[in-house]
């Protein structure tokens, strides 16, 4: 039998159906009038909105009025450092990327050093390393330094703190047992925890006195924590954040679950280099191919269950490009080991291009780190 589906930022577990998600969670799915007018804005449809990646939402429609209005809007995602980074976080701030040069609008980063610290069998000063490290990799996915904002949980506590009391206060503990399933053993900087997450979703606001909405892109995990928020934040004046979802990218051993840095082999990560992305994909990728060649060229590819297939929709960017590879594949045309080397040449060049923008973030950190 199928392994129970658990959605929630501290455990996913079992076949992920999306659209069953989608229900229980309450948010909705991103429709063709929505992606057109992010088009009229934008001048284009990202990838991964055309291909369904990002395939959620709540509340879009008011931010984009809002900026449509010509009101002051900004992003908020954020990072939560307790190893290195992977190819599923750097698609989705590649994706707020987009959004930031596209609508020109400042993007406040968080960075949880406290919710890593109090979740990860790791010591303050291992995660105070991974904090430094994960900025590398932000930093190196190209934002705008003049329009972005670090916030470090422990660092930015003098402003953040006052904030996430206030949201604290109007948060109940049976609230966080039913929504991450915790129980009388969970520490309680835990239970606190998604105070600190809520504050940037205002903290603009407060600061510079001018009332402000957000757009949050996550991965769809996330989301709990600002089901919660969204309550709350209306009820201290402030507006409700609007999300985009993500769905997870999958590891390489199978599409159905959610990548993680926990065990490298299932996953490549952002520091990998040429030889490691090679030696991953070849070895640990999931082949929706047949047993033997002979087999394949009869009756042809799964291009759903093969991993390689699924990864091109995130790194292939021409339409009619991928749809051509998918079909040969399916026909029997492309092998399983050639939809492989085209995978490890586009990873090869991403992660050969981010490594080189990465190896000279560290001066730019003290650009990025808000500064009261
Ligand atoms: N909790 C997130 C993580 O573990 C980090 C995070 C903080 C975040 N704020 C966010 C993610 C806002 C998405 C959006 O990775």
């Amino acid at each position: 039998m199928a392994k129970e589906m658990i959605v929630n930022p501290y455990d996913v577990q079992g076949d992920v159906d999306y659209a069953r998600l989608g229900k229980e969670f309450g948010i909705k799915p991103l429709d063709e009038k929505l992606l057109k007018r992010i088009e009229k804005i934008a001048g284009e449809v990202h990838p991964y909105l055309r291909r369904g990646i990002f395939f959620a939402h709540r509340d879009l429609e008011k931010f984009l009025d809002d900026y449509e209005n010509g009101k002051k809007v900004f992003l908020y995602t954020g990072c939560g450092p307790s190893g290195p980074i992977h190819l599923g976080h750097y698609t989705i701030w590649s994706f707020t990327k987009w959004l930031q040069d596209k609508f020109g609008i400042e993007l406040w980063f968080q960075f949880t050093d406290d919710e890593k610290f109090l979740y990860k069998n790791k010591t303050f000063e291992e995660i105070q390393g991974w904090t430094k490290e994960n900025m590398l990799d932000v930093i190196a996915i190209g934002f705008d330094p003049k329009k972005t904002h670090f916030l470090v949980d422990t660092q930015h506590a003098g402003i953040m703190y006052p904030e996430a009391v206030k949201v604290s206060k109007k948060i109940t503990f049976s609230t966080i047992k039913a929504s991450f399933g915790f129980n009388d053993s969970n520490n309680i900087g835990s239970i606190f925890y998604t105070a600190m997450q809520t504050v940037p979703i205002f903290l603009p606001s407060v600061l510079s006195g001018e009332k402000q909405r957000c757009l949050i892109p996550l991965a769809v995990d996330q989301d709990p924590h600002f089901r919660i928020s969204r309550d709350v934040v209306e009820k201290l004046g402030h507006y409700k954040p609007s999300i985009i979802h993500s769905k997870f990218m999958s590891p390489l051993t199978g599409v159905d679950s959610k990548g993680s840095s926990s065990n490298p082999d299932k996953m490549v990560l952002m520091t990998d280099n040429a030889k490691t992305i090679k030696k991953k994909i070849n070895k640990h990728a999931f082949s929706g191919g047949k047993e033997t060649v002979e087999e394949h060229r009869e009756k042809g590819g799964d291009v759903n269950s093969d991993v390689s297939c699924q990864w091109l929709r995130y790194f292939e960017e021409d339409d009619e490009k991928l749809a051509e590879i998918y079909e040969k594949y399916s026909k029997g045309e492309l092998l399983s080991g050639e939809i492989k080397a085209m995978l490890i040449e586009k990873l090869t060049k991403a992660l050969g291009d981010h490594n080189k923008r990465r190896a000279g973030a560290e001066k730019l950190i003290d650009k990025f780190v808000y500064k009261n």
